[in-house]
C-alpha cells in the first residue's frame, strides 16, 4: 500500500520544491497526468515535464496517459524515463497489443477506467497489467469530488484479481483526501493518488503522515 503524489496538484513554480517536498514526507511514487485535448478536455504536460522531474528524483514515476492514441507516445514517455504507463480501455485502438508494446519497451502497464466503465473490461488485459487504475472522478480536472459509484467498483474488481496467481495493486485517482482514505481501503484500494488532497492541505506532511500510518496498520493487519 502506498500513497502517490499527483503533480497536477503541485505549485509549478516550484515544482523541485515540490518534488523534494513529496520526498521529504516519504512518498515514493509520483503520479503524472498527460492529457491531450480530446480524451479529456484538458491538456497537460508532456514527455519533457517527466524528464524534467525524472532528472532530480528516484522515486517511482507514475505517468498516466489520458490521450486518445497513446501508442504514439509511449518511446517519448519511456525515454523521458517513466516507469509505468498507464493507458485508458476507453480508448480506440487495441489496448493488449499497447500494453504488449509498453512491456516489450521494459515498462510497467497499467489499464485505467473512467467512471462509466464496467470494471468488467479491465478481465482480458490483466494478463498484461502490473497495476489498475479506478478513476473515481471524470478524468481530466483536479480538485474533483471522489463518487461513491465507482469506489463501489473495487470489491468487483478486487475479486476479480485475487482470482489470479499474481497479486496486481488496484489504484484510485480523483478525490482522495484523508477524509475519505476508510472507505476507499476498505474497497480494496492499493495506492492512493492524491493531488489537492496532499498538495492543496494546510499540512501536507502532516497529511502524509495520517496516510501513511493507516496504510502501514493495514499492511499489518491484512498482509498487504
Ligand atoms: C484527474 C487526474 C488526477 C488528479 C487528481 O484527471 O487523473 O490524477 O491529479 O487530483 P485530485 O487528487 O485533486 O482529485
Ligand atoms: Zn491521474
Amino acid at each position: 500500500m502506498e500513497v502517490a503524489g499527483s503533480l497536477l496538484g503541485a505549485n509549478l513554480l516550484n515544482l523541485e520544491e515540490d518534488v523534494r517536498l513529496a520526498e521529504k514526507w516519504g512518498i515514493k511514487i509520483l503520479h503524472f497526468d498527460q492529457m491531450d485535448g480530446h480524451f479529456v478536455p484538458n491538456i497537460a504536460f508532456g514527455p519533457a515535464f517527466v524528464a524534467a522531474v525524472r532528472s532530480i528524483t528516484t522515486c517511482f514515476l507514475d505517468v498516466h496517459l489520458m490521450l486518445d492514441n497513446p501508442r504514439t507516445y509511449l518511446e517519448d514517455y519511456v525515454k523521458a524515463g517513466a516507469d509505468s504507463l498507464t493507458i485508458h480501455a476507453e480508448i480506440q485502438d487495441d489496448v493488449l497489443s499497447v500494453l504488449r508494446e509498453i512491456h516489450a519497451r521494459n515498462c510497467k502497464t497499467c489499464i485505467s477506467i473512467n467512471p462509466e466503465t464496467d470494471p468488467a473490461v479491465i478481465e482480458p488485459y490483466l494478463s498484461e497489467c502490473d497495476m489498475v487504475l479506478v478513476m473515481l472522478v471524470q478524468p481530466g480536472f483536479g480538485g474533483q469530488e471522489a463518487r461513491a459509484d465507482c469506489i463501489k467498483k473495487l470489491p468487483v474488481l478486487r475479486k476479480m484479481i485475487d482470482q489470479l496467481d499474481r497479486r496486481i495493486p488496484i489504484e484510485v485517482d480523483g478525490g482522495v483526501k484523508l477524509q475519505n482514505i476508510h472507505p476507499i481501503l476498505d474497497a480494496g484500494a492499493d495506492i492512493l493518488v492524491m493531488g489537492t488532497g496532499l498538495y492543496g492541505a494546510e499540512d501536507p506532511e502532516g497529511v502524509v503522515r495520517e496516510v501513511k500510518g493507516e496504510l502501514d496498520a493495514r499492511i499489518a493487519r491484512l498482509g498487504r
